[in-house]
């Protein structure tokens, strides 16, 4: 009895790839990183009685029926032959970019936090910049004056629905309100265009109390706020005053927006000092 016979008689067994090979098995091609197939019965017949061999133990970290991918954890390297022992190497994630170990099998991709970019997960993208915070290593940049207005629409409602509540965010400023917010500035407003749903406006920022993750900095900036909002002086903001800004960033924008939820006051002198002793104790962790 020819060994063909006993195979299709046993149904599965162990050959070594010479065996395999001798048998005209073609089944058995592991790339050379198994030395053992297993005759698989139910392949066997599914590929037209030419191949029912599954390789065994694939080496050299790879997988699959012929070794013929990267094992979990690894991915190709394509300056190496798919038969050659280095042909898989170690993900390389980096740790603090990428949100897990296991790259892409193929292309070595690293699945990256939000912001983060790179095979590695070693850079923030455009647009983003490096935090302190593992969590969120890279985050939005709130971007200097620039002439196009924010992509979000102002207010998925329309412009013709009531005004919002706003009026307790614009009237006083309590060190509760202060340490709720991610930035607190003192600006000038210098000038308003029309932008579509948007106005545009460019502040001047003058004194930063706080900036929490925004890239503030002293120096003309421009600041978005929907027409409805203005409409309903949900803030209200006019040219040539001075005004106390809170506010947080939206994720969604770069723009800077200022909206119902923003707290925007006209600046009183005796307030440098309030906003410092808010300041000690939001250092102190007293918010
Ligand atoms: C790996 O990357 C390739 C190419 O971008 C893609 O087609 C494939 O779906 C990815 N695999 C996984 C598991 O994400």
């Amino acid at each position: 009895m020819g060994i063909k016979k006993k195979v299709l008689m046993v149904g599965m067994f162990i050959v070594t790839l010479n065996q395999a090979v001798s048998n005209r098995n073609l089944a058995c091609n592991c790339n050379l990183h198994a030395r053992k197939c297993r005759f698989n019965m139910e392949l066997y017949k599914l590929s037209g009685r030419k191949s029912g061999g599954v390789c065994l133990n694939c080496r050299h970290n790879t997988a699959g029926r012929y070794c013929h991918y990267c094992k979990e954890g690894y991915y190709r390297d394509i300056t190496q032959e798919i038969t050659h022992r280095k042909a898989c190497t170690a993900c390389d994630c980096h740790p603090v970019g990428s949100s897990g170990e296991i790259c892409n099998q193929t292309t070595g991709q690293c699945p990256c936090k939000d912001g983060v970019t790179g095979l590695t997960c070693n850079r923030c993208m455009k647009g983003y910049h490096q935090s302190n915070s593992p969590i969120a290593p890279c985050i939005r940049t709130l971007i200097e004056p620039v002439s196009t207005p924010p992509q979000t629409p102002p207010d998925s409602e329309g412009t013709g629905g009531p005004c919002p509540n706003c009026k307790d965010s614009s009237r006083s400023i309590t060190q509760r309100k202060y340490c709720k917010k991610e930035f607190a500035i003192q600006a000038h407003i210098l000038s308003r265009e029309n932008m579509g749903e948007w106005v545009k406006f460019t502040i001047n920022v003058m004194t930063i109390f706080k900036k929490g993750q925004t890239r503030m900095r002293r120096g003309d900036l421009a600041l978005y706020v929907s027409k409805k909002n203005l409409a309903c002086k949900c803030p209200k903001m006019r040219l040539n005053r001075y005004y106390l800004i809170l506010g947080n960033t939206n994720n969604k924008e770069t723009r800077l927006v200022i909206d119902e939820k923003s707290v925007v006051i006209p600046w009183q002198d005796d307030w440098s000092r309030r906003i410092r002793k808010y300041q000690r104790k939001e250092r102190r962790s007293e918010c």
